[in-house]
Formats: C-alpha cells, sequence, structure tokens
C-alpha cells in the first residue's frame, strides 16, 4: 500500500555536515512540492535558489514493514540529492524530472524512521537540461510527492497497459521483488466501477469496448493482482482504447481526421515555480481544453506532473511529452547516459496514459547526433512499440531518425508569412507536425499596448491559418501557453519570456481567443479591440476583427443597428472559423436626408475607412469621391468634419457604445459592449471552491480582473491589490500584488487542517470576501 509523507517536513536552507549527527534545532515546518526558495514575480537572481538545503521527515509506517518489502519514492527533486534513512546513506540520485525509486527494505522501521535529503539544487552541466544555456527556469525543492510503499516479497510493481480501437488490450507487468518466488498473475478490467474482464492472459480482446475520443474520453481500469504465498500485491491503472495513427496525409485518432491545433506548457507558476500540488496541474489542463479549446500540448521541456498527464486522459487533451533538454548535447559519458536514462523513464512513466500520442525523444533544437538519437530511438521503441517517437528540430534537413518530422518553425515574422509550406521542408514520407511557432518572434506582455496585444494574435490567427491550409502537416503547437520564468539570458530581462498566449497568472491575452474561436465545443466571440481610439496612433484603429465559432455578428451603435458581419476576408479564410472583419462601424445608422440611398452608403464607407486608417491613408479614389460629393451637396470641408465626429468619434466627437452581440444557429449567445468606462468593480473567480486535503495540501487559483460597467477588462488598471487570509489556508506569493493588464491570480493553498478560510481582497474602496472550505 502506497503512504504518502508530504506533510511537516522540517527544513533549513543550508547543509552542513553536522546536520547528519544532529538536526537543527530551529527549522522551518514545510509541505511537499516544496521550492527551496519563492521568487518575487520578477527581477531577481536565478542563484539565490541554486544552493544545497537539507530536509528531514520523521514518519511511521501504517503497513507492517518487517518480512516486506517498502520502497520510498519521490516523484521528482531538482537537481539531485544524497538520501539517509535512519542514518544508514542510500546513495546519491539524479532526479530533475524523474522519479526516483529506493528500496529501504533493509532500513525501514516501523516508527520513529528519519528521512534526510540533503538537496543539490545548483545547475549540473552534466545533468540535461543543463550544460549551456537553457530558455527557462528549473527551480530547486523537492517539487513532486513522497511516499512509501509498503509490499510483500514478491510485487506488482506497475502494469504497462495500452487498449487499441478495435478493443485489444496488451499489458506488461514488472514485478517486483524476487521475482522467481511462484506467483500468478490476474488482470481485471473494469469500465464504469463494472468488472468486464477477468483474466490471466496479457493480451486480450474487450469485446464492446468503448473508444477513448476527444470529446468523450472512456477511461477503464486496468487491475493487476499477484498472489503469492508472502500476500497479495495489486496496482490499478487507467488506460483507454484509441489508435493514433501520424501519417503522411495527417493525425488521425482512431478512424477520424484531426487537424492538431495545440500550445506547448511549460509547467511553472509565479512564485513557487514548479512546487504546485494535483489541483493546480489540473487547471492547467482545464484551461487548454476549456478556454484555450486546443486539442494537443506539448510538456515542453520536459516530462510533467502525472496530475497533469491524469487530467489529459480525463478530458481528452492529446500530449507529446519531451525529455529534458534545450538545444545543447554533451560529449560527456555521464550526461548522455542520464539523456538514456530520461527516455527509459519518460516512456515507462507516461506509457499507460491514453492522451499521450508521441515520445519526443531528442532534445528541444538540438544538432544532429547519430550515436546519441539512434540509441534513444532504439530505447523508447523497445520499451513502447505502440507509439512514434518524435524529433524537434530548428533546421532543415537534419537527419531523421524518429517517425515523426517535427520543426519548429519560427517564419512568422509580419503578417505577411504564417508557417512554411511543408512541401519545403523536404520531407520524404515522414508525417509531419510543426512542435513550435511565435514565441520569441513576437514577445507581448499583458501590459503591453492593445496595438501590441492585437498584432501579436493575429500573427497567431496567420499561423492557425496555414496550419488548417497545408494538408500535408499533423499540426501546429504554438510557443506558448503561458508566460514563463527564464534564465537572464533569455526574456524581456526580468527573468520572464512573455510568449504565452495567457500570462504567467494564466488570464488570457487576446491571442487566446484565437485557438479558442477554433473549435466548438464552446461559444466564443472576443472582439480584437476595446474600440477607444485614443489608445492607438493617430488615433485610428486600424483593422478591427472578431475571432468567434459564431455564424455570424450582429454590430450595434450606441444601441442602433449597423450591420451584420460574417466571416469576409480573404487573408484567415482557412482558419476553421474564420476571423471577421468589422469594416463599417455606421452601417444603416446613416440615416441624413440631405443625401442620396446611394451615397449614404458611399459616405458611411468613406467615414468608417477614415475612423481605420486616418487621413494619411486615403486613396485616389476616396479624394474622387470626397469632391463628388461637397461638389454634388455643396459641403464645406468643415461639414465633413461634423459627419466625421458624429458618426465616428475618432478624436473631436462625443465617444459611442459599440455592442457585438454573436448568433448561432439564430440565437444569440454573446453580447459585448464597448464603451466609455464610467464605473468600476473587482470580479472574483475560484477554479475551484472547495480544497481538499489529501496526499498533500490543495489550491484554488482566485482571478481577479478590475472591470467597467460592460464587466470588460480595464487593461491599464496596474493598481495595487491588498489580500489578507485568515483560516487554514495561505497565501502563495505575497498579500500587496500588482494588477498585470487589470488582472491577478491569487493562490490559495490549504494548510493541514479543516475549517473555513476567508479571504479579503482590497482594490482602492473595492473591497471583496470570499470564503473557502478545507475538507
Ligand atoms: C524555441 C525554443 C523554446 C523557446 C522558444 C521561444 O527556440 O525551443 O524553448 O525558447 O524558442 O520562442
Amino acid at each position: 500500500m502506497r503512504q504518502y509523507i508530504n506533510f511537516n517536513w522540517k527544513y533549513v536552507d543550508n547543509y552542513k555536515v553536522e546536520y547528519l549527527q544532529k538536526f537543527p534545532e530551529t527549522y522551518d515546518v514545510v509541505d511537499i512540492p516544496h521550492n527551496v526558495k519563492d521568487l518575487p514575480y520578477n527581477y531577481f537572481d536565478e542563484k539565490c535558489y541554486q544552493k544545497v538545503v537539507t530536509y528531514l521527515k520523521e514518519f511511521d509506517v501504517n503497513e507492517i514493514v518487517k518480512d516486506n518489502i517498502t520502497i520510498l519514492r519521490f516523484e521528482a527533486f531538482m537537481v539531485k540529492a544524497k538520501i539517509y534513512l535512519n542514518d544508514a546513506f542510500l546513495g546519491e540520485f539524479v532526479s530533475a524530472y524523474n522519479p526516483i525509486e529506493i528500496d529501504v527494505s533493509n532500513q525501514i522501521k516501523q516508527e520513529n524512521n528519519k528521512l534526510l535529503v540533503i538537496l543539490d539544487g545548483k545547475e549540473d552541466d552534466l545533468v540535461p537540461p543543463f550544460g549551456y544555456a537553457v530558455d527557462y527556469l528549473t527551480f530547486a525543492g523537492i517539487y513532486r510527492e513522497v511516499s512509501i510503499n509498503v509490499q510483500p516479497k514478491v510485487y506488482i510493481s506497475k502494469s504497462l497497459v495500452s487498449g487499441d480501437m478495435h478493443g485489444n488490450v496488451y499489458i506488461k507487468d514488472i514485478v517486483g521483488g524476487d521475482k522467481y518466488i511462484a506467483h500468478k498473475i490476474t488482470h481485471k478490467v473494469y469500465y464504469d466501477d463494472k468488472l468486464v474482464k477477468e483474466t490471466g492472459e496479457s493480451s486480450f480482446l474487450i469485446e464492446n469496448r468503448v473508444t477513448w475520443e476527444l470529446d468523450d474520453p472512456a477511461l477503464y481500469t486496468l487491475e493487476t493482482v499477484l498472489e503469492s504465498e508472502y500476500g497479495v500485491s495489486t496496482y490499478k491503472t487507467r488506460f483507454g482504447f484509441r489508435s493514433v495513427f501520424l501519417t503522411k496525409e495527417g493525425f488521425y485518432l482512431n478512424s477520424k481526421k484531426i487537424k492538431l491545433v495545440g500550445l506547448n506548457r511549460h509547467q511553472s507558476y509565479p512564485y513557487v515555480g514548479y512546487a504546485m500540488p494535483r489541483s493546480a496541474q489540473e487547471d492547467d489542463a482545464n484551461i487548454l481544453k476549456y478556454e484555450a479549446g486546443v486539442n494537443v500540448v506539448r510538456t515542453s521541456h520536459y516530462p510533467q506532473s502525472e496530475h497533469f498527464l491524469n487530467r489529459c486522459d480525463e478530458i481528452g487533451l492529446l500530449v507529446i511529452n519531451e525529455i529534458p533538454g534545450w538545444q545543447h548535447i554533451s560529449k560527456d559519458e555521464k550526461w548522455r547516459n542520464q539523456y538514456y536514462e530520461n527516455v527509459r523513464s519518460m516512456v515507462v512513466e507516461e506509457y499507460n496514459h491514453p492522451s499521450l500520442i508521441a515520445h519526443g525523444i531528442r532534445i528541444d533544437e538540438s544538432q544532429d547526433d547519430h550515436e546519441l538519437y539512434e540509441k534513444g530511438n532504439k530505447i523508447a521503441h523497445e520499451l513502447d512499440r505502440s507509439r512514434p517517437t518524435l524529433g524537434v528540430r530548428n533546421f532543415k534537413n537534419s537527419e531523421l531518425l524518429e517517425n515523426i518530422y517535427a520543426y519548429n518553425d519560427f517564419r512568422c515574422s509580419d503578417l505577411s508569412k504564417g508557417l512554411d509550406n511543408p512541401k519545403f521542408v523536404k520531407l520524404k514520407n515522414n508525417p509531419y507536425l510543426v512542435t513550435e511557432y511565435m514565441g520569441h518572434m513576437e514577445p507581448t506582455k499583458a501590459t503591453d499596448s492593445s496595438a501590441q496585444k492585437i498584432h501579436h494574435a493575429l500573427r497567431h490567427a496567420l499561423v492557425i491559418n496555414d496550419n488548417f491550409k497545408y494538408e500535408r502537416s499533423c499540426g501546429a503547437i504554438g510557443w506558448c501557453f503561458v508566460d514563463y520564468y527564464t534564465h537572464v539570458d533569455f526574456g524581456s530581462g526580468d527573468h520572464i519570456c512573455p510568449h504565452g498566449v495567457f500570462d504567467m497568472y494564466r488570464n488570457k491575452k487576446y491571442a487566446a481567443s484565437i485557438y479558442a474561436s477554433q473549435q466548438d465545443e464552446f461559444p466564443v466571440m472576443e472582439v480584437l479591440c476595446n474600440m477607444r481610439p485614443g489608445d492607438f496612433k493617430e488615433a485610428t484603429y486600424q483593422e478591427v476583427y472578431v475571432a468567434s465559432n459564431a455564424d455570424y455578428i450582429e454590430l450595434y451603435k450606441n444601441g442602433e443597428f449597423v450591420k451584420k458581419f460574417t466571416a469576409n476576408t480573404d487573408k484567415y479564410n482557412h482558419l476553421r472559423h474564420p476571423l471577421i472583419l468589422i469594416d463599417d462601424l455606421i452601417g444603416t445608422t446613416f440615416k441624413d436626408e440631405r443625401f442620396s440611398d446611394k451615397d449614404k452608403v458611399v459616405l458611411s464607407k468613406l467615414l468608417s475607412y477614415l475612423s481605420f486608417y486616418g487621413m494619411q491613408k486615403l486613396k485616389v479614389s476616396h479624394y474622387f469621391s470626397i469632391a463628388r460629393l461637397m461638389l454634388k451637396y455643396k459641403l464645406k470641408y468643415s461639414d465633413l468634419v461634423d459627419l466625421y465626429n458624429e458618426h465616428c468619434a475618432a478624436w473631436g466627437g462625443k465617444a459611442k457604445t459599440y455592442t457585438f452581440k454573436a448568433y448561432k444557429d439564430e440565437k444569440m449567445f454573446k453580447e459585448v459592449s464597448l464603451g466609455p468606462s464610467l464605473s468600476f468593480d473587482l470580479n472574483v473567480k475560484m477554479s475551484k471552491e472547495e480544497l481538499a486535503n489529501s496526499d498533500t495540501y490543495d489550491v484554488t487559483r482566485v482571478s481577479v480582473s478590475y472591470v467597467d460597467q460592460y464587466n470588460n477588462i480595464m487593461p491599464y488598471a496596474n493598481k495595487p491589490v491588498v489580500i489578507n487570509v485568515e483560516g487554514p489556508v495561505e497565501l502563495i506569493g505575497p498579500s500587496i500584488e500588482s494588477l498585470l493588464g487589470g488582472q491577478l491570480s491569487i493562490y490559495v493553498k490549504s494548510k493541514n487542517e479543516k475549517g473555513t478560510g476567508k479571504l479579503t481582497i482590497i482594490c482602492e474602496d473595492i473591497v471583496k470576501e470570499i470564503s473557502v472550505e478545507v475538507k
């Protein structure tokens, strides 16, 4: 039985040799997941957490340990650790992103165990991803859970299981302990808590299986029971029935062709880096599926939390994994052996996840290295025959040893080109996948100007448009999901790469809505403009687009109907739901009876053009038209200015309110009004309202946004927010923070107690109180 030991560790921020004899009297009490140092939001020295620290956990074991086998398991710590149990030295272990399992049967006692971990958080050049510059931080600490598992002398350690779309199940059992002791293995398969098969076989058919699909990810449970004279050992895991085919014609899940549209994810969070428990990991998967609406995520550039992968299985979000690395390959034997171990560990650990479609086994964007990658591929294929390997490169014509040619395509540098045509990548018959685009090509902060955030969104749209255009490609995965902490050599000089379509607090930039508008599971309408002309150069909006999966959009000005819009541009017409260009702000509201009906249309188009592009961009045809109208209706220049101010309100007229209504199947599903912001409030939303301590503490994300009377986020409200907490909860991060582009997320964690926690959030004269139950 597994017993988690995550609460109440003693922790000192350094290490001295005398701690081996006597742990210091003064220490902090911490819970796992733990990070060595809370970082500020930005601007710090990354060396601050790269040190040697000491942890001590005192614990009793619930199961009888005598005559049994006890395995100590760390899900992950960064980077390496010397580990002692009851004064016995167990060894030095490199984890970084891999679980570490140690047989402690000879050292464990029933009670008063002392587990001492001397953790070295310094970057080690002989451990991937280290050895040269790396564009992400790695955060020292025991950042994933710790457990012990007490088992009989022969036991089932793990069953590797896969199911295909036809209902075939293939199982490889890994037996632990003394394998030569006589034992019997039984496999039981459950669906919806009902036993559907019980057999001693390792491959068998489940008739009438329900397949794992993106919109209905049916999960089965396999229970492996191993019986011997020493007792019964069981192992439980979930799996699904699905077949994946990455081909030169595209990607297929079961029999359905699906264009992969995705985002890359780093697993770091504000302040605590990697140290986040289950619910925060699940929250990220939920955001990707239900807010960004993507169908695939790449766990760049390392194996990520099993909680994240479990959630992907549950909600139908495809995953491509990756071994730790970043561009650099070392010639050193130790580094290379660690790379091989990383491939092995990742393939075995992640094997059972139906959401996982390919193993990324090439160091991201590295040069060719025949020996390394031939062996890496061999390890992956021998362990997992059910999945293809994938190798991510950033130059063309590199040696292809993997099954899938994966390419980081940073071709999009303005609004004229999206992706390289796959036919120029010189592929043979291999499946092709774009694994990164955008990122450093257009860093965009939540605090940037509207124009910047719109441009960022349109470039993402252009790439996704090409993704749909090129049939040859299986799909494209953008860089990236959220802004992330990085080394001083990268980013905006503040230790953040603002490459996310969400900020580090998981709040949306415009670009996130481009992705969301491409799916049909939930309704989306985002107007890519705040309709405040003064926010743009020369008080002109330029192009106003709406990202939506609606059939059409209706526009109203000050409550009066203007026009109905449907997809209307050539530029984004390969998108599943093309962007809608709002090219007329006047439409039927132009009722000035001085003009003929025909000239009303001419004038409303002309005035709209002016408010989008300004005087400077008038074309010759516009001048002819103006001259004609002035002559025909004896207009003075000031009459034209008056008309402009009345209908457009760019610089000189009264501000207008524009209302956008989105319709699907003739039903309105969303309405957005953008007009003068006059009264303000704080919107507060929690990712979950109840916290449950179980294997460890729990976390909720409280999103706060400063909104106007129309519920629109005020992007320039970078105001301070004071957060007070009471009861069995604690804040992650400081108690005074600034809104970032009008938004903020406050992560709140449970203490190891039950009760009602209270949060008071104060922003100027607005005070919000919320409570959260800890169970
Ligand atoms: C890629 C790299 C990513 C990230 C990205 C930024 O070259 O693979 O990790 O650095 O650039 O755009």
